[in-house]
């Protein structure tokens, strides 16, 4: 795959194939993704509900939930290798250990009959973590640091926490074990305005007090706009482009990216002329099977597009689009 990052990528995803079965059989949820998570960045997968995000973010931990399978590719982490070959104790040890995730709010991964201390400790005695004293007082210190008080928050069970406090508790869960890389699948989602700032703000200074690798994964191209350096535009099982946030966002080159960003009223700030995108994203069963996979919603869609699948090429330093149009005058 073209790749024109100059800079160490920390998790390298390359042809990357994710099957579900469904009942026409399996079918594609990821199909050939490449993309790279620079080290020392914040990466921002964005896309409408459906496109594959969760299931690209879940297989960086070789956590597709079967029958669902990966199928084909690699998925290289620095100092791990490739996480798609573990399995047993090796495949535990990388989660939650190099690997923080912290998955979709709605799915919520606490245990709602241990308090959040009692899940720690479990936590810590899966990863064979020897001083667990130190464990609680590390995991105390960073709920302070994120504005929780640490000694009510490990008493409690979920249900006594604010959505905003139980993502919080995700992160702290995530990174205690000293994660290099951090997963935050919807982290936002579900929260008020204000529990989504504040969450924000502590992935922010986590990440970079801690140095991370980052993946935020979210269908609000608002939330990646203001915390992402770079963003990865997802739409059914595709990357269709990616680049540098600014770059990204000042030129669009995919119609989708377009579509997205016009649809936010939060970037285009504009309320009344933020514009839903037109028609529904595709699920695995209606998504195209030849040709463009966004064809169908596309103004700029022409009779190459049936045929033939576009390529996610560099056309710019740092950028890469998968779509036949013209890269150039087409920007919104
Ligand atoms: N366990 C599963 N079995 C079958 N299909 C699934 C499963 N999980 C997700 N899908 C389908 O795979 C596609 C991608 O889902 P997902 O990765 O969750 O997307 P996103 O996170 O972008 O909303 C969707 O069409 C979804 O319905
Ligand atoms: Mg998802």
């Amino acid at each position: 795959m073209t790749d024109t990052l100059t800079t160490a990528a920390e998790v390298s995803v390359s042809g990357l194939t994710v099957l579900y079965s469904t009942d026409q059989g399996e079918l594609p949820a990821v199909s050939r993704a490449s993309v790279d998570l620079p080290t020392g960045k914040i990466t921002g997968l964005v896309g409408e509900s459906g496109s594959g995000k969760s299931t690209l973010a879940l297989s960086m931990m070789n956590a597709v939930p079967a029958p669902g399978r990966i199928s084909e590719g690699s998925i290289e982490v620095n100092g791990v290798g490739d996480v798609t070959k573990l399995e047993g104790k090796a495949l535990r040890r990388v989660r939650g250990g190099a690997l923080g995730y912290v998955f979709q709010a709605s799915q919520n991964s606490l245990n709602p009959l241990k308090t959040i201390g009692k899940q720690l400790l479990d936590l810590g005695r899966a990863h064979d973590v020897k001083d667990l004293r130190e464990l609680v007082h590390r995991a105390k210190e960073l709920a302070d640091r994120m504005g929780l008080d640490g000694d009510r928050v490990l008493d409690s069970y979920q249900h006594e926490l604010s959505g905003g406090m139980r993502q919080r508790v995700g992160i702290v869960l995530a990174l205690v074990l000293n994660a290099k890389v951090l997963v935050l699948d919807e982290p936002t989602t579900a929260l008020d305005m204000l529990s989504q700032s504040a969450v924000l703000d502590i992935v922010r200074t986590v990440h970079r007090e801690r140095g991370l690798t980052t993946l935020v994964v979210t269908h609000d191209m608002g939330v990646v706009s203001e915390l992402a350096d770079r963003l990865v535009v997802m739409y059914g099982g595709r990357i269709v482009e990616d680049g540098p946030t600014t770059e990204l966002l000042q030129h669009p080159a995919h119609p989708y990216t377009r579509a997205l960003i016009t649809a936010t009223a939060r970037i285009t700030g504009d309320t009344a002329t933020a514009r839903a995108l037109p028609g529904r994203p595709p699920d695995l069963t209606t998504v195209p099977r030849t040709g463009c996979v966004f064809r169908e919603r596309c103004a700029l869609a022409m009779d190459v597009c049936a045929e033939t699948e576009p390529e996610l090429l560099a056309w710019a330093p740092d950028r890469r689009r998968a779509c036949h149009a013209e890269p150039t005058g087409a920007e919104a």
